[in-house]
């Protein structure tokens, strides 16, 4: 069959806003606060993943599904400047797109998130030819896509067949059953990016190194991130660390994705592991360094 591959990297996942309020420390029924900056900014894991993939220069399509409103209009807008492809994004009529709104207040914030379109995703929505498009395949947020969850591994495996590498970040895990299928999905991932929380609770250790050896033994390659103590990687056996790094913290959200996205930008390249995660590493330290999760990629 003919392959058309114009795209590094095709991503899937979840797409939303995130409205930042500033200078509310606590909401009151009945009573109006004053806040004193708000900020709209692309929120949701996988859509920052692929925004900043896209301004570190790779060739990046997106799949995921947003709502006809306002706030879907905006996802699409910032991905859009960001020179991501969206011929594959679905639209649901009717339905509002996610947002969270985040309260902050000095280094606390408290959030409100209604759904809406963020998990309305479904492996069948990733067609054939969606990923004859691309030499690489990543999935943000596993844990948060319901619907995506029964025909996860069989896409994974399609990937793999087709030639494309596969990637996977699961994010935190609201059930807490830290299982959602994922299993069956990792035998047919090529690089596995979980937090140490994350791995911790997969494995069921205390031990953050033997959780990443377990992992390395379901994906090819385990990259697991631990916040400023950088980032912990292993694959056939082999472990090494590669610290964080230093960086004056603004705002936190989006690390993960960054790292993520400076990892494969370089993997994508031919890059070895020590030097994607490397380039993991400085990518997780710039995203903290500005407001929202792409903030200082813009
Ligand atoms: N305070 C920090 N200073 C420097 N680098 C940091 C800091 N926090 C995070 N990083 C970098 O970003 C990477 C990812 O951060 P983290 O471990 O918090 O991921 P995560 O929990 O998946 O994040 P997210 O909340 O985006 O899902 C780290 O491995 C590290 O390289
Ligand atoms: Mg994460």
């Amino acid at each position: 069959m003919k392959t058309d591959r114009r795209l590094d990297c095709l991503v899937a996942g979840d797409a939303n806003a995130d409205l930042l309020i500033d200078g509310i420390a606590q909401l009151e029924f009945e009573k109006e606060k004053l806040a004193t900056h708000m900020k709209l900014v692309l929120g949701g894991s996988s859509s920052i993943f692929a925004f900043n993939l896209a301004r570190l220069g790779a060739r990046v399509g997106f799949v995921s599904v947003v709502g006809d409103d306002f706030f879907g209009q905006f996802v699409e807008e910032r991905l859009r400047w960001a020179g991501v492809d969206l011929r594959a994004l679905r639209h649901r009529r009717h339905t509002s797109t996610g947002l969270t709104i985040w309260c902050k207040k000095g280094g606390q914030r408290a959030g409100i998130t209604y759904n809406g379109t963020i998990a309305m995703l479904r492996a069948r929505d990733i067609t054939d030819h969606d990923l004859r498009r691309a030499r690489h395949f990543h999935v943000g947020s596993y844990f948060l896509l319901d619907k995506f969850h029964p025909g996860a591994a069989a896409l994974f495996r399609k990937a793999q067949t087709f030639g494309l590498t596969t990637s996977l970040d699961c994010n935190y895990d609201p059930a807490e059953t830290w299982d959602s299928g994922i299993r069956r999905v990792l035998p047919f991932t090529d690089i596995f990016f979980p937090n140490e929380n994350e791995a911790l609770g997969l494995i069921n250790t205390r031990n953050v190194e033997h959780a990443a050896r377990e992992l390395a033994k379901l994906a090819r390659i385990a990259v697991v991130k631990l916040g400023g103590r950088g980032a912990l990687v292993c694959t056939e056996g082999r472990l090494f660390r590669v610290p964080a790094v230093k960086a004056r913290v603004v705002d936190t959200t989006g690390a993960g994705d960054s790292f993520d996205a400076g990892f494969l930008a370089c993997f994508l390249k031919g890059g070895s592991l020590e030097a994607a995660a490397r380039a993991g590493a400085v990518a997780g330290a710039r995203a903290v360094s500005a407001v929202g999760g792409t903030g200082a990629f813009e």
